[in-house]
């Protein structure tokens, strides 16, 4: 076993996201979001549950900050919840809701963890929604908005801000898979949110510039490695498509390239010849950002089912772990990743802004919770973090997901992705081995293992 180091600017954190944690959904005026709309519709989540509790962090951050200080994060991610801001969506402001995370960022600081703030993770408000939501073009003006007023608010403070959290996720699992509030099923609908969503984050990194002297800015996507399943031309094909969906409508035009033609033809049917593009949209969105938030889970394995004469599988993920979301674990794929994202795009910066494993071990008859595989998750993606960063890319920073087991969306409390056990009927926490793992790995800014 080795002890490898990380730089030491490295920063280690934690991250969670509004609705998955804060509970409070009327609280102090807060508005209704698409999420509490979809939540309470009978059999969208999985067991039934929604977010109107959670982890009560809405209440309970301060003794959540005491814990992120017990296990020595130095930065915290977390989102803000437009609809708390703006219960309308636009317009008039809810003092009370900036004040919540006025509060909670100077508990952060106070307990000198660095703020990382989310401005769209997914909860918006419902009654933009109402009005056609992101594929409709005002979405743009309204994102516009909600980061003015924000970061106006909180920018003397926060100098680390996403615009977006995993666009793909928030317009084609939620307009098009129909998984994710609102739950529609329209192809066309979320290319035209996506595109939408794009221009919004062009548009508002500029706005937070302003209000945020200093502020480094970015957008975290979500992000696969794709790997055919065999040699054959129809999986490389497959597997090309996939990269051109998630990774790469996304990438190429953040990095100034427009949307990836092999892409554009493969969609041409439902793009109706790109008419929600306007003049000036594609440099919008090719703003300059300080770094690029990559949310890593698994890789994807494509395979060809219907190519006659196929190769027989070389790649075969099933030999492999999963944990309970069904995912593969897969660490070499975040190092191929990181080292890919690097080499075609050249970001000035990267953080991993999420990463980590939904395991439900809960605490045995001493009350520990002993979760090796959720810390031998950790250990191998950190191990492929350094790897990537011994190779050269500009990785600065971790984000365990999630600092609490929390509301996993349309799998609600059935899946647990925290360092931290939440009781939900008493809200008790517990931090679990691996959040005393990272501890000590923070304290060390190294992690030991065998590469
Ligand atoms: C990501 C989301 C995050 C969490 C993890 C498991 O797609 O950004 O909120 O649900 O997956």
């Amino acid at each position: 076993m080795t002890t490898y180091h990380f730089p030491k600017s490295f920063i280690w954190g934690a991250a969670t996201s509004s609705y998955q944690i804060e509970g409070a959904w009327q609280a102090d005026g807060k508005g209704e979001s698409i999420w509490d709309r979809f939540s309470h519709i009978p059999g969208k989540i999985e067991d039934g549950s929604t977010g109107d509790v959670a982890c009560d962090h809405y209440y309970r951050w301060p003794e959540d900050v005491a814990l992120m200080r017990s296990l020595n994060l130095q930065a915290y991610r977390f989102s803000i919840a437009w609809p708390r801001i703006l219960p309308e969506g636009v317009g008039r402001v809810n003092q009370k809701g900036l004040d919540f995370y006025g509060r909670l960022v100077d508990g952060l600081l106070e307990a000198g963890i660095t703020p990382f703030a989310t401005l769209y993770h997914w909860d918006l408000p419902q009654v933009l929604q109402n009005k056609g939501g992101w594929p409709e073009r005002f979405l743009v003006d309204a994102f516009a908005e909600y980061a003015d007023v924000v970061s106006r608010h909180l920018g003397d403070r926060v100098k680390n801000w996403m615009t977006h959290n995993e666009p793909w996720v928030a317009t084609f699992v939620a307009y098009q898979m129909g998984e994710h509030a609102p739950g529609l099923h329209d192809q066309a609908a979320a290319l035209r949110a996506a595109h939408h969503l794009l221009v919004s984050h062009g548009r508002a990194v500029p706005i937070i510039r302003a209000n945020s002297p200093d502020a480094e800015v970015g957008i975290v996507l979500n992000t696969t490695h794709v790997y055919p399943a065999s040699a054959s031309a129809a999986d490389y094909h497959q597997g090309r498509w996939l990269d051109g969906w998630i990774n790469r409508w996304f990438m190429d035009p953040l990095y100034g390239r427009h949307y990836p033609a092999d892409m554009v033809a493969a969609f041409s049917d439902q793009l109706h010849g790109m008419d929600f593009v306007q003049p000036g949209d594609m440099d919008a969105i090719a703003v300059h950002t300080d770094f690029l938030g990559v949310n890593y889970y698994t890789r994807s394995v494509n395979r060809d089912d219907n190519a006659p004469d196929n190769l027989p599988r070389a790649v075969d993920p099933s030999l492999n772990e999963h944990t309970e979301m069904g995912w593969e674990v897969y660490p070499d794929a975040l190092f191929e990743l990181l080292m890919r994202l690097h080499t075609d795009y050249r970001a000035p910066k990267l953080y991993i802004t999420e990463n980590g494993a939904s395991y439900s071990d809960g605490p045995d008859a001493t009350g520990r919770v002993p979760d090796t595989r959720r810390l031998d998750y950790l250990r191998h993606h950190l191990l492929a973090c350094h790897r990537a960063i011994e190779n050269g890319v500009p990785l600065a920073g971790y984000f365990a997901w999630s600092l609490l087991d929390n509301f996993e969306w349309a799998k609600g409390f059935s899946q647990r992705f925290g360092l931290v056990w939440v009781d939900y009927e008493t809200q008790q926490r517990i931090p679990k081995d691996s959040a005393l793992w990272y501890r000590d790995v923070i304290g060390r800014n190294g992690v030991i293992g065998d590469r």
